[in-house]
């Protein structure tokens, strides 16, 4: 996605060979003209698949995923990183660890939200070591409902999550796919792997 890419060389900032800092339009300031255009190019994506619900984890996953279902005309989920007061009883839960962060989460999706009728599509900011989407997944499987794919705004193509998630038959589409971070510029991958 041309404008995705553009924005990312433009404000994205390369911390180190393996983080790209987005905070200026992604994961802390966000900037709504772009995220529409990347929630309307995921409904372009899936808009055949009869998806019925977004699931997504907080935080910064909301919002492209919150632009995607205005687009599909169906409701987004974000599963929760911390118990809520009210989210207590019934939930589908699964364990997410963080290599990039070197911590471990508990995710939780209240079970009322997802059903085995539903047609999930998992959206979320990053895919670096997939252990995210690996953990959405899970929740999905144990709500009997279908994943029909996986919709990502940045993948790091050097880090092994697409490749887990696609060995799985799993299809995943990445709006920008980043070969390397080297010398403090972004390397983006020549030819796109898709589904
Ligand atoms: P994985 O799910 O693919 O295995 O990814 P990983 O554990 O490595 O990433 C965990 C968190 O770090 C996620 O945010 C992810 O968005 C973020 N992250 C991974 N690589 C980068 C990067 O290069 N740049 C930035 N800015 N973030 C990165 P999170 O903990 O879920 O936080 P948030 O959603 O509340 O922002």
């Amino acid at each position: 996605m041309e404008l995705l890419k553009q924005k990312i060389k433009n404000d994205g900032l390369v911390l180190s060979n393996s983080v790209l800092k987005v905070d200026s339009f992604l994961n802390h300031q966000i900037d709504p003209a772009l995220m529409k255009a990347i929630g309307d190019e995921f409904a372009d994506r899936f808009r055949l698949d009869k998806v019925t619900k977004i699931l997504t984890i907080e935080s910064s996953g909301i919002s492209p995923s919150l632009m995607a279902a205005l687009a599909l005309g169906i409701n987004v989920v974000f599963a929760r990183k911390r118990k809520s007061l009210t989210l207590v009883n019934d939930l589908y839960s699964a364990k997410v660890h963080s290599f990039t962060k070197n911590e471990t989460n508990e995710i939780s999706v209240s079970k009322k939200f997802i059903n085995e009728n539903d047609r999930i599509l998992i959206i979320d900011d990053f895919l670096a070591n997939g252990q995210a989407a690996l953990g959405l997944l899970n929740i999905v499987e144990q709500a009997k409902a279908k994943t029909v794919g996986i919709g990502i705004v940045i993948e790091k193509s050097f880090q092994d999550g697409g490749k887990l998630l696609r060995n799985k038959g799993i299809r995943v589409e990445s709006l920008a796919q980043i070969d390397a971070l080297e010398d403090g510029e972004v390397k983006f991958k020549e030819v796109e792997v898709m589904a």
